[in-house]
């Protein structure tokens, strides 16, 4: 229990922190690595190289700041974030190191600012939050573990099938390469894949939706190839140019808080570019169980892009279940008055797309008067907002 001195120093530097915030947390990571180039193995290089990670932290400390006096106002936040922690394998023991770099950067940034008595309150209030972190992944990590065929951190997985959906889109279809059972998963849950490239120092760790409906033989994930030679696209062209059938791939289990959560109301689901591969699977549960109307609108930049097009028409059988096809190249961006002639402003909406698309569809949406409540969405990568 933090006393309220304590959180009061905290509560007062939030401030500080927030707009120091980001060199904060660049130099906490450069330092970080250089102490512990091990966690290399475990952080995306391409989203540290491009920031995204650096202000999904920050702003999380200052969240959690903020809340100090009420910490579980952020539990929903951290239930998401323990998701993708949990995925990529982060343990009790990596918090103190975590902690220790990022007060030491705190203290550097901020120099003589940050006083003795302003540390020492900012590493208790550090650890009060990484035990609601250690406990929500612990609790995590039980559950993926007892289900049937469950498993803690990582295991291998055979790649049993590869299918071309279009020039940039490949599938690979994965099994237990122990040949257990396969642990269920909720419709737009993701995997962790680590690929381990030989010419790379690091293992390069990336998260994949599974992109058909759980059928207890393999998972399925997607992977858009990324432009070659850039940290982005490190994981993915490596998976098309390298990983064939009998290979093995080391996964960690489903993970993900974007899911499908049963409606009687109409609900649309709306996908940019390969943002459908989570979207496919809800689609399909929708379909099978909801009786009011069911629609997937899928925008790509051209007609060609549009990857699974038999599947998702298959799934579309059903008299109130509509599957839309959008190509911007033909019919230009998607729009305010195209979603309002297009989505049922009562119902549910879940969007998975690249930031740009979201930030957009989301906006207009809000603006044809959806609330928040009725909208779900996942970014890709580390959430832009908490
Ligand atoms: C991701 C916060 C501790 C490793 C994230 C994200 C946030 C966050 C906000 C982005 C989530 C998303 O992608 O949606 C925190 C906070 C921590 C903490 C507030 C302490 C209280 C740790 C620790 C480790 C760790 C101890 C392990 C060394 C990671 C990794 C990612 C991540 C590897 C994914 C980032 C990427 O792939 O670029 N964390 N984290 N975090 N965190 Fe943490």
């Amino acid at each position: 229990m933090l006393s309220q001195h304590t959180m009061d120093v905290v509560k007062s530097t939030a401030p500080v922190l927030e707009v120091h915030g980001v060199e904060i947390t660049k130099t906490f990571y450069k330092n970080l690595f250089e102490a512990n180039p091990a966690l290399l193995n475990i952080f995306n290089h391409a989203n540290q190289e491009k920031g995204r990670q650096q202000t999904a932290l920050a702003n999380t400390v200052y969240a959690a700041a903020v809340h100090i006096e009420n910490l579980p106002a952020i539990i929903p936040v951290v239930k998401q974030i323990a998701q993708k922690h949990r995925s990529l394998g982060v343990l009790p023991e990596h918090y103190p190191i975590v902690g220790e770099f990022l007060l030491r950067a705190i203290k550097e940034v901020l120099g003589d600012v940050a006083t003795d008595e302003i540390i020492q309150a900012w590493g208790e209030a550090y650890g009060v939050i990484a035990d609601v972190f250690i406990q929500e992944e612990e609790a995590l990590y039980q559950e993926a573990e007892n289900k049937q065929g469950g498993f803690r951190g990582f295991k291998d997985f055979k790649v049993v099938k590869r299918v071309a959906e279009n020039a940039l889109i490949t599938s690979f279809y994965l099994q237990p390469a122990d040949g257990s059972a396969l642990p269920e998963y909720l419709p737009g849950q993701y995997i962790t894949v680590q690929v381990k490239d030989p010419n790379e120092e690091y293992i390069l760790n990336r998260q994949y939706s599974l992109s058909k409906s759980y059928d207890g033989e393999s998972y399925r994930i997607s992977v858009k190839r990324d432009q070659k030679n850039t940290p982005i696209g490190k994981a993915s062209n490596y998976l098309h140019d390298y990983v064939q059938v009998g290979d093995t791939l080391s996964i960690s289990a489903p993970a993900g808080s974007f899911v499908y959560e049963a409606t009687e109301k109409p609900v649309t689901f709306i996908a940019g570019g390969v943002g459908i591969t989570p979207l496919i699977s809800m689609f399909e549960k929708a379909a099978s169980e909801n009786k009011a109307a069911v629609k997937l609108i899928h925008s790509a930049s051209h007609l060609n892009e549009h990857a699974f097009e038999k599947a998702l028409c298959r799934i579309a059988i059903p008299e109130n279940v509509t599957y839309v096809q959008h190509a911007s190249d033909v019919a230009g961006k998607i729009t305010k008055e195209m979603l309002a002639e297009q989505v049922d402003l009562t119902g549910e909406v879940y969007l998975c797309g690249p930031v740009g698309f979201m930030h957009e569809v989301i906006a207009s949406l809000t603006e044809l008067g959806m609330s928040r409540d009725q909208i779900h969405y996942e970014f890709f990568g580390p959430a832009m907002n908490i």
